[in-house]
C-alpha cells in the first residue's frame, strides 16, 4: 500500500521556533509547571488540544470574506442553519460561541437540583455545567473503557445494563436527559458504535428520557463506525453521521473540533417547547437567534468546515496520522490507550511512571518533561484534571486513570512534525526512572487544572 499523504498542500505558513533547554526550564518555572500558562510562542509543537486549532481551508478563508455580518437574518446564518440541518437533522438550531455555551443553556433549562445526568463519560466542561445546575453527572462507560490496555473496537460505548440499573435506582423523573459523548474524549478519544447509540436510544425512549449527543468529534466517530462496525464499510461518512443523530433528540456541538473552525458551536433539539426556553437564554447570554455568540463569517467557516470534516480522504488521513503517532510510540514500549483514538494519543502515565503515585501527578510530571525535552506541549487528563479535593478535610481522591493526551490539531502538522514528537516521547521513555512527581501549591475549587500552581517534588 502507498503512503497515506496529507490530502492538501500548504498555502500559508506560520513559523515555529525551537527554544533552548535553559529557556524552557525558565518558562516552566515561571508558569508554575502548568503548561496552560506557557506562552504559545515558546512552544514548538502544540498538542495541548485539537480544539479551535485547525488550519482552515482556502474555501473557509474565502467564506470569511463573503460572511454577512447583518444582525438579524444574515445570509451566513441561513447557510449555517442549512448545513447543520442537513447533517444533524434536528428541528431547532441555536448558534453558540462554543460547546460549553451550548451545554450551559441545555443544562440550565433541563436540569434542577437533585437530578442525575448519565453519559458514557462527561467531558470536564459538561460535568461542570451539570454540577452548576445542581445535578449529578454520572459516567457509565463500559468496563473496557477504563482499562487503557484493553482492546475493544468501541471503547467509548455506554454500559447499557448500568444505565438501566441507574434508572431503576434513582427513578426516571430524576433523569432529565441522557448524554453520549462521541468520540469519548475523556476516555481516550474512543468511538461509540452505532449499535450502542441505538441501544442507548432504545432504553431512553422506553423511559421517556431524551437522548442528547455531545457531537464534538462526530465525523471521526463516523469514520470508526465505517471501519469497525459490520454493515457500514460501503457507507459515506455523511450518511453514517445522519444515522447517528437520527436516534437522538438533540445535540451539543463545539465547532472547534469537527467543525474545522477556530471558534463556534451550537445546540440542537427537536423539542419545540424546550427550544423556546433555550432561545430566551440564548438571547440573554449569547446573542440574537441568527448569530448566537458568533460573527457571520464564523457561521460561514463552520458551514463549510462541517462538510470538510466528513470528506472521506480527509478522514482517512486524519485517523491514519493519529494512529501513526500511537503505533510508533507503542512499538518503542510506551504504554498508550489502545487502540489509538481519533483526535489524540493518550499515554498511560500510571504505567509510564509506576514509581510516581497518583497524588504526585504522574501525568503532569510527563507533560512537564515533554516540554523540557523538546518544547512539546500536551495535556494531563488524570488526577490534576479529575482528582477531587475534599473542601473540608483537604483529602485528595485520585482520578480513575492517569493519562497524558497528545491531541493533534487538524491539518496543522506534517509527518515530520509527528516523527519529531515520536523521538521526544521515546527519549523521555528511555530515562523515565529519573522523573519525579509534583505537588499542588494552589488550586481553584473547580476546573483546577487550568490555573493550579505546581512545584516539583524534589
Ligand atoms: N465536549 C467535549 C467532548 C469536548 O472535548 C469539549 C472541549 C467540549 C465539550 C467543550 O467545547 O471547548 O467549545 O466549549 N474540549 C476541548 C479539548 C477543550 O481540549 O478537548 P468548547
Amino acid at each position: 500500500m502507498r503512503t497515506i499523504i496529507e490530502p492538501f498542500r500548504i498555502k500559508a505558513v506560520e513559523p515555529i521556533r525551537l527554544t533552548t533547554p535553559a529557556e524552557r526550564e525558565a518558562h516552566l518555572h515561571a508558569a508554575d509547571y502548568n503548561l496552560f500558562k506557557i506562552h504559545a510562542d515558546d512552544v514548538l509543537i502544540d498538542l495541548l488540544t485539537d480544539s479551535g486549532t485547525a488550519a482552515m481551508s482556502a474555501q473557509q478563508w474565502g467564506a470569511l470574506v463573503t460572511g454577512d455580518e447583518s444582525y438579524a437574518g444574515s445570509a451566513s446564518w441561513f447557510r449555517f442553519e442549512a448545513a447543520v440541518r442537513d447533517i444533524f437533522g434536528f428541528g431547532h438550531v441555536l448558534p453558540t460561541h462554543q460547546g460549553r455555551a451550548a451545554e450551559h443553556i441545555l443544562f440550565s433549562v433541563m436540569c434542577k437540583p437533585g437530578d442525575v445526568v448519565p453519559s458514557n463519560t462527561h467531558f470536564d466542561t459538561t460535568r461542570a455545567n451539570i454540577e452548576r445546575a445542581g445535578a449529578r453527572a454520572v459516567d457509565l462507560v463500559i468496563a473496557e473503557g477504563l482499562v487503557p490496555s484493553a482492546r475493544h473496537p468501541f471503547k467509548g460505548n455506554l454500559d447499557v445494563p448500568r444505565l438501566e440499573a441507574l434508572i431503576r435506582e434513582v427513578g426516571r423523573e430524576r433523569i432529565p436527559l441522557c448524554m453520549l459523548t462521541i468520540t469519548n474524549n475523556s476516555g481516550g478519544g474512543q468511538p461509540v458504535s452505532m449499535a450502542n447509540i441505538k441501544a442507548v436510544a432504545g432504553v431512553c425512549r422506553a423511559h421517556g428520557i431524551p437522548l442528547y449527543i455531545d457531537a464534538c468529534r462526530f465525523a471521526e466517530n463516523a469514520y470508526f463506525i465505517i471501519h469497525r462496525e459490520a454493515g457500514y464499510a460501503e457507507r459515506a461518512p455523511i450518511d453514517v453521521a445522519r444515522e447517528m443523530f437520527s436516534y437522538a433528540d438533540g445535540c451539543t456541538m463545539s465547532a472547534k473540533k469537527d467543525g474545522m473552525a477556530n471558534i463556534g458551536g451550537f445546540l440542537c433539539t427537536n423539542d419545540d417547547r424546550l427550544a423556546l426556553r433555550e432561545t430566551e437564554l440564548l438571547i440573554l447570554t449569547e446573542g440574537f437567534v441568527t448569530y448566537g455568540g458568533m460573527a457571520g463569517r464564523d457561521l460561514d467557516a463552520i458551514a463549510t468546515g462541517l462538510y470538510e470534516a466528513l470528506d472521506p480522504d480527509y478522514l482517512r488521513y486524519r485517523i491514519t496520522s493519529t494512529t501513526y503517532l500511537g503505533r510508533h510510540v507503542a512499538e518503542g514500549g510506551v504504554p498508550i490507550v489502545e487502540p489509538p483514538g481519533g483526535h489524540a494519543i493518550y499515554i498511560d502515565a500510571a504505567k509510564f511512571l509506576p514509581h510516581v503515585p497518583s497524588l504526585q501527578l504522574p501525568g503532569q510530571a510527563l507533560v512537564v518533561e515533554l516540554y523540557r525535552e523538546a518544547g512539546i506541549r500536551c495535556c494531563e487528563i488524570g488526577t490534576l484534571m479529575f482528582g477531587r479535593r475534599d473542601p473540608v478535610t483537604g483529602r485528595e481522591t485520585p482520578a480513575a486513570m492517569e493519562l497524558v493526551r497528545l491531541a493533534i490539531p487538524r491539518r496543522v502538522y506534517t509527518q515530520s512534525h509527528i516523527d519529531y514528537v515520536v523521538e521526544a516521547v521515546l527519549a523521555v521513555w528511555q530515562r523515565r526512572e529519573t522523573l519525579r512527581g509534583l505537588r499542588i501549591l494552589e488550586q481553584a475549587p473547580s476546573l483546577r487544572h487550568f490555573t493550579a500552581r505546581l512545584a516539583p517534588l524534589d
